[in-house]
């Protein structure tokens, strides 16, 4: 079957595709690209792939090229080290303490959006808001989150690119900004008598000395008697950062434009609130904002007659997974009384080891936008029809345009 992930008719729906790849060619070759790319799109064959670590290796990165990105997006025994760092520094007293922020964030962004009669739900909410509260969470100043956006989306851009440089620049602007801010806490604790090597009590630093924050709290972590190098601790702050952005926004743009293009099902949401976490999970399973990610066969297989040679970048497609009707009934019909056994089996915060730790707080953002919006704007309407974002892994809206009077 003729499929290649980058046509634009694909972009613009890739839903079809996907069905029609499942049906009659589950592992799909393309040979138009630097090396081979094959996508998977059955559930079965994408949760094994998700859960089968030894043969389907995240050492070579999620994207289409070979690279070596390290931190969360590697195999044991260093995932497992960040694993243990992400549940100290990114606990979840830190999203449990966002939950008011949260709710206050979205009011003040939905008064304004109200005051200057801003048009569009993508600028006035769904865009702003999850870069303002991974700021929050890691302690960046958020009068620099329109440049952190900028870095943030340009090196997801880069994604499909087979040039390796082209995220360079952002990625590197980036990391000068967070070196700095790490630097300032450094010399706050310096200046306080604390040396990077000595045991200090750490609960009594922050909060204290410097702030009570992810950034912080990475700076002082210690996972199996070993702190991080600086250039570890960049690379996860930027796979926080990038991770939880554009994904979180697509989900709260996906949500709406659904929502609002079938306004009955709106009008349900606006009569019973108590459906919106139901319509959240809905939207992630209907339009997975991370199409999908890459892997790599340690050894060579055979899957459905096809040979799979060993080391080759095999897509896991969650957006074609969760639309698998041997699983999902009638899986192209968003419903807001979908069985929670069936809604919970979605994979679009991935699965197992590398299962999404933002997917708590991604999911209150948009619980809270919704319920505002709704509770404001019960007769909320989609003025034109809204484009797709370019990444081609990513699926979500760049403009959504809409009335309320
Ligand atoms: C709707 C919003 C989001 C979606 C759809 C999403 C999706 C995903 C998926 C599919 C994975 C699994 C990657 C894999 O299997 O290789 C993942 C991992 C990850 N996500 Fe999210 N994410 C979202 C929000 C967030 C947020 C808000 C953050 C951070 C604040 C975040 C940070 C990360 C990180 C660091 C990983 C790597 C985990 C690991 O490899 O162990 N994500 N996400």
């Amino acid at each position: 079957m003729s499929y290649d992930p980058f046509r634009d008719e694909v972009l613009e729906d890739p839903f079809p595709f996907y069905e029609e790849l499942r049906n009659s060619c589950p592992v799909h070759i393309h040979s138009d690209y630097l090396h081979p790319l094959y996508t998977l799109t059955r559930y079965d064959d994408v949760t094994e792939m998700l859960i089968n670590f030894d043969l389907w290796s995240s050492h070579y990165g999620q994207m289409p090229r070979y690279s070596v990105q390290g931190c969360l997006f590697s195999d044991p025994p260093e995932h497992t080290w960040y694993r243990k760092l992400i549940q100290q520094s990114f606990a979840p007293r830190h999203i449990a303490l966002m939950e008011t922020e949260i709710s206050t964030l979205v009011k003040e962004l939905v008064d304004v959006m109200e005051e200057h009669q801003t048009r569009d739900l993508h600028d006035a909410l769904a865009c702003p808001l999850p870069v303002l509260v991974i700021a929050k969470i890691l302690g960046v100043p958020t009068e620099d989150i329109n440049q952190f956006k900028e870095w943030s989306d340009a090196q997801l851009a880069a994604a499909k690119s087979s040039n390796p440089d082209d995220s360079k620049g952002p990625r590197d602007a980036m990391n000068d900004y967070l070196l700095q801010q790490i630097n300032e806490r450094r010399e706050k604790l310096r200046r306080a008598g604390w040396d990077e090597h000595n045991d200090l009590d750490n609960e009594t630093l922050l909060g204290e000395i410097i702030p009570d924050d992810v950034i912080s709290g990475i700076l002082l972590a210690e996972v199996d008697s070993r702190k991080l190098s600086d250039s570890e601790r960049l690379v996860m702050l930027n796979q926080l950062l990038v991770g939880g952005n554009e994904t979180t926004t697509s989900l709260i743009t996906n949500m709406f434009w659904r929502l609002l293009s079938q306004r009955e099902l709106y009008e349900q949401l606006v009569e019973k609130p108590a459906l919106i976490p139901t319509a959240v999970e809905e939207s992630l399973r209907f339009d997975a904002p991370v199409l999908g990610l890459y892997r790599t066969n340690t050894e060579e297989i055979s899957l459905h007659g096809v040979n799979i040679p060993e080391r080759s970048k095999v897509m896991a497609t969650y957006g074609a997974a969760n639309r698998d009707p041997n699983v999902f009934k009638n899986p192209n019909e968003f419903r807001l009384d979908r069985p929670q056994k069936e809604l919970r089996k979605h994979l679009s915060f991935g699965l197992g080891r590398h299962f999404c730790p933002g997917a708590q707080l991604s999911r209150l953002e948009a619980k809270y936008a919704l319920e505002e919006v709704s509770r404001r704007f019960p007769n909320l309407r989609l003025v034109a029809n809204p484009k797709r974002i370019e990444p081609f892994l990513l699926w979500g809206r760049k403009e959504l345009i809409v009335r309320w009077d």
